[in-house]
């Protein structure tokens, strides 16, 4: 029996398809590369040695994911695939609902048609919107600011409805805060397509000098140094959340939502002096105004997930940086 992983060649999804192939799974991996390339899927053979079936295809398309279903035999589901960037949701809404909601629902029938029910969800921090007070819980207040928000925090309502409607399905929703880092080979890691929107890869693309100098959004903000403050994880500590929440499936079933999170927070210039310390590299940045729609503080109450998947995060701001030039540099 396999584990599917959706959006596998993507940032997060390859790193935890490393981690469950170095653990003994067996995986298969779907991706319609619209974030992605397939020279991933040859790396994540690389790096472990390990063969697996890949399908090049789209979650939009229900008769595929059946195929899928009906070629392999399938025993839960890792479900990455979605459109994340914030900016794009709010241009194109129909395309994100489209592509995020629609997926998500075609993968749940099939699922349910084959008798595969249990799944682990990719949600985010962003479900906590601008309304809770942090460090947040998984009790806490949800809201959404834009398209990409509301989507993850309609399927994790649809996901509980799911569960109760029918208790046999077993659904962990993670809610991922700010990843960053790359695998130690080098070989993967996170490559935006175009002007990086998230602040580490930013940095990245300044020290090698592809991008003049670093604009920090705001020094105003009620903060110790007034810039903006998120609980950054490193991406193969979030891998190995993903492997604590399939134990907590197979062991205790059920509808259940954790933050994946450090449950320390970082503010924008201590993570450029972490890059600097790390990579010996200097980066040249101005202040300017807030970006719209930023809030000056992001961090996980890490309890539930200590208390119940038994997962703490160990990589330092410092391992992140490392290895996120390490990746960049082998571009
Ligand atoms: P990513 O874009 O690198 O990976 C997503 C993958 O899904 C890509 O390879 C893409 O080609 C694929 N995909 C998208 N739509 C598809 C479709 N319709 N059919 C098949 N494949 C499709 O993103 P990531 O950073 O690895 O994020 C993975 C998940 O985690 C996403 O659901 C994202 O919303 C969530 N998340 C990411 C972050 C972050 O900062 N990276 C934070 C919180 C949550
Ligand atoms: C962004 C998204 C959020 C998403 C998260 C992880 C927005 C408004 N929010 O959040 O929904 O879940 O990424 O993918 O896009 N910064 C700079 N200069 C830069 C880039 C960022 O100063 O060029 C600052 C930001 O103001 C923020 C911090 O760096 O204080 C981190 O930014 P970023 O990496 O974009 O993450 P989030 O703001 O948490």
């Amino acid at each position: 029996m396999a584990i599917l992983i959706t959006g596998g060649a993507g940032y997060i999804g390859s790193h935890t398809a490393v981690m469950l192939l170095e653990k003994g799974f067996d995986i298969v991996i779907c991706d319609n590369f619209s974030n992605s390339s397939n020279d991933v899927i040859e790396k994540i053979k690389k790096i472990t040695g390990k063969d697996f079936n890949f399908y090049n295809i789209d979650l939009r398309s229900k008769s595929d994911i059946d195929h899928l279903f009906q070629t392999e035999k399938i025993d839960s589901v890792i479900h990455f695939a979605a459109l994340k960037a914030v900016g794009q949701s709010v241009q194109k809404p129909l395309y994100y609902y489209e592509n995020n909601l629609c997926s998500t629902i075609n993968l749940l029938h099939i699922m349910d048609n084959h008798h595969v029910k249990n799944l682990i969800f990719s949600s985010s921090a962003t479900v906590y919107g601008d309304k809770a007070t942090p460090p947040y819980k998984e009790d806490s207040e949800t809201s959404a600011t834009n398209p990409y928000g509301q989507s993850k925090i309609m399927i994790e309502r649809m996901l509980e409805d799911l569960h109760h409607s029918d208790d046999s399905w077993n659904i962990i929703s993670l809610r991922y805060f700010n990843p960053l880092g790359a695998h130690s080979s080098g070989l993967i890691g996170e490559n935006p397509q175009g002007i990086p929107n998230n602040l580490l890869p930013y940095i990245a693309q300044v020290a090698s000098g592809k991008l003049p100098e670093l604009k920090v959004f705001g020094n105003d903000y009620d903060t110790p140094d007034g810039t903006g403050i998120r609980d950054y994880i490193h991406v193969c500590d979030l891998a190995e959340g993903h492997i604590k929440a399939l134990m907590k499936l197979k062991g205790s079933p059920g509808y259940d939502v954790y933050n994946l999170g450090t449950g320390k927070g970082a503010s924008v210039l201590e993570l450029i002096s972490a890059f600097e310390n790390a990579n010996g590299i200097k980066i040249p940045y101005t202040i300017t105004e807030r970006r719209p729609g930023d809030t000056p503080l992001s961090i996980a109450d890490v309890e539930k997930a200590e208390k119940e998947l038994d997962f703490k995060a160990t990589r330092t701001l410092q391992d992140m940086c490392r290895d996120t030039w390490n990746f960049q540099k082998s571009l």
